[in-house]
């Protein structure tokens, strides 16, 4: 142990292969990975042969004149030759660390020999960890014991490329990828590799951390999530989009899971167009985004309350769907002078929508969020002081709409959303002389906007 120890930081000396006696290569391998065991070409050789160095004595690994030797771990092992010349051992396991020597040899002398040490490290569980945009993670030393001359290798797995050691403190950090550099931060003494400014490219990549210290080895795997949660309060029934984009050069296993099942891209539906036959109209389906990035999940009908979420290894995207469902519908009538008071009948967080003709719904006040402004043909007539009800001075003709208070009421569960209620007024102008009166059955047959699925109809007159 105390010469593995000293290894890292005495390889230096050993340039060129020429007189490198008494140095052994120390070689961390996490389980599973290849490791290679090089020759030099400097030295003539007509055969290489690789020992495994042990109390017992040496065991014959590789003779590459016999290829396919006896050994067990033959089939593991290979000889890659000129101009190459390294022997490589796959798919390590903990027993196969230990001590190897290679030796070049010239009919029965000896050209060259070189001594390895390798030790292979436990294999660890990936841990996921959630990281916003732009914040540093520890990539690495998280349980340190903070001795100093610890080595500390980082592979980038994975991804669209093959794994890929990026980072190996005995040797020089000249090959950190273009990505990384002047983004990592090594601290030896803690073993510690933070990675700063995390960007969207890196929940793409997952990272492995190799650290030696004391003859002990060590290991963490680590891949960023990437996890935005939405809370979203859409009115039964109605159409509705849940974004979810991946960007598009990653593997593409993208699938949503819903309260009615999972929504998966089948083979049968075409890419980004609706299923056709009338039955299936009301059916979700998602997009095909394998050229745009684009998973968005279109529910046509929304009827389901619960979690959505947009599932990709590296990403999720939660949506949390609380209907807000119509408890009330009232039609009102007024003409001018008369002050209209829409009473919204519950009274916690409160919103006010109002649409009026073909414009859309229009947010006009929210307790919830003071800046929100009243509008300006509402201002100086609405007293916003108390949001229970909508009290409109000085009516006009154009005030004339559909308005619609939406409650959000605490849910007894934590952690639930919020209970979604909504009373929804239709207002209407009534000329005093008469002349452009419309009754609300006509009004209604007329404004296609208007949704039918009322279900207590009241028509006061204010
Ligand atoms: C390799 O180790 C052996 C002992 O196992 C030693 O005799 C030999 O000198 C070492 N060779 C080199 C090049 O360090
Ligand atoms: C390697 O194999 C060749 C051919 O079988 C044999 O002559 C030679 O002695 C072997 N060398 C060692 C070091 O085992
Ligand atoms: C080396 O020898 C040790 C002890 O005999 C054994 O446990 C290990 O599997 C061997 N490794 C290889 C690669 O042959
Ligand atoms: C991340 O930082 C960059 C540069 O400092 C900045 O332009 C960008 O808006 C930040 N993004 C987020 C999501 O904070
Ligand atoms: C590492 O530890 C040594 C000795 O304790 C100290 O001198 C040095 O400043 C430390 N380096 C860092 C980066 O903390
Ligand atoms: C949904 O799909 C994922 C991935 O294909 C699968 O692991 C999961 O078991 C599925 N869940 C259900 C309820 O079908
Ligand atoms: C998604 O679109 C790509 C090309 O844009 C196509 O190759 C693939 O088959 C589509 N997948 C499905 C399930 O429709
Ligand atoms: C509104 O009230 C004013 C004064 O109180 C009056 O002059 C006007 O005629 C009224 N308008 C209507 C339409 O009743
Ligand atoms: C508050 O309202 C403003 C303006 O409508 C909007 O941009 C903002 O996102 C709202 N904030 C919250 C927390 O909903």
């Amino acid at each position: 142990m105390e010469a593995q120890r000293l290894v890292p930081f005495l390889l230096l000396i050993c340039i060129g292969g020429t007189d490198c006696h008494l140095v052994t290569k120390l070689m961390i391998r996490m389980t599973g990975r290849s490791v290679r065991f090089e020759a030099d070409n400097l030295h003539v050789a007509y055969y290489y042969v690789l020992y495994n160095v042990s109390a017992e004595g040496d065991l014959l690994v590789f003779n590459t004149s016999q290829p396919g030797g006896s050994h067990p771990k033959a089939g593991r092992v290979s000889f890659h030759g000129f101009p190459d010349n390294f022997f490589e051992l796959t798919e390590t396991t903990l027993s196969d660390s230990g001590e190897y020597r290679l030796e070049g040899r010239l009919c029965d002398s000896i050209a060259f020999q070189r001594n390895y040490t390798l030790i292979v490290c436990p294999d660890a569980r990936i841990n996921i960890l959630q990281t916003p945009l732009n914040r540093s993670v520890q990539l690495c030393g998280a349980d340190s014991k903070g001795e100093s001359m610890t080595t500390i290798q980082l592979y980038r797995l994975g991804g669209d490329s093959p794994d890929m050691l990026i980072l190996d403190t005995t040797t020089s950090m000249e090959q950190l990828p273009e990505d990384l550099r002047g983004r990592l931060q090594v601290d030896p003494n803690s073993s510690s590799v933070t990675l700063h400014g995390v960007t969207e490219d890196d929940y793409y990549q997952a990272y492995e951390c190799v650290t030696f210290q004391s003859g002990q080895c060590q290991s963490s795997k680590l891949h960023l999530l990437d996890c935005e949660r939405f809370t979203l309060y859409p009115r039964q029934n109605t159409r509705l989009t849940l974004p979810c984009n991946i960007k598009p050069t990653s593997p593409h296993q993208v699938y949503w899971t819903t309260p009615s099942g999972n929504v998966t891209l089948s083979p049968e539906d075409s890419s980004q167009a609706p299923p056709s036959d009338s039955q299936q109209e009301e059916k979700m389906y998602m997009l095909n985004g394998s050229q745009t990035g684009d998973y968005s999940l279109i529910i046509p009908s929304v009827k389901q309350h619960g979690k959505y979420i947009c599932n990709h290894k590296k990403r999720l995207v939660e949506y949390e769907i609380s209907m807000c469902w119509q408890f009330k519908s009232t039609t009102a009538t007024f003409s001018n002078n008369e002050t209209v008071k829409l009473d919204c009948g519950l009274n916690y967080e409160v919103q006010w929508f109002r649409q009026r003709g073909a414009d859309t719904e229009e947010l006009i006040l929210d307790s919830e969020n003071k800046t929100v402004l009243l509008p300006e043909d509402l201002s100086g007539r609405v007293d916003t002081s108390s949001l229970v009800s909508l009290v409109i001075a000085n009516p006009r003709a154009e005030d004339s709409g559909v308005y619609t208070c939406r409650v959000k009421l605490p849910n007894s569960e934590s952690f639930k959303p919020a209970l979604c209620l909504e009373h929804q007024f239709r207002l209407h102008y009534e000329d005093p002389y008469g002349i452009h009166s419309l009754s609300s059955e006509e009004e209604q047959s007329a404004d296609g906007a208007v949704p039918d699925d009322l279900e207590k109809d009241e028509h006061n007159s204010i």
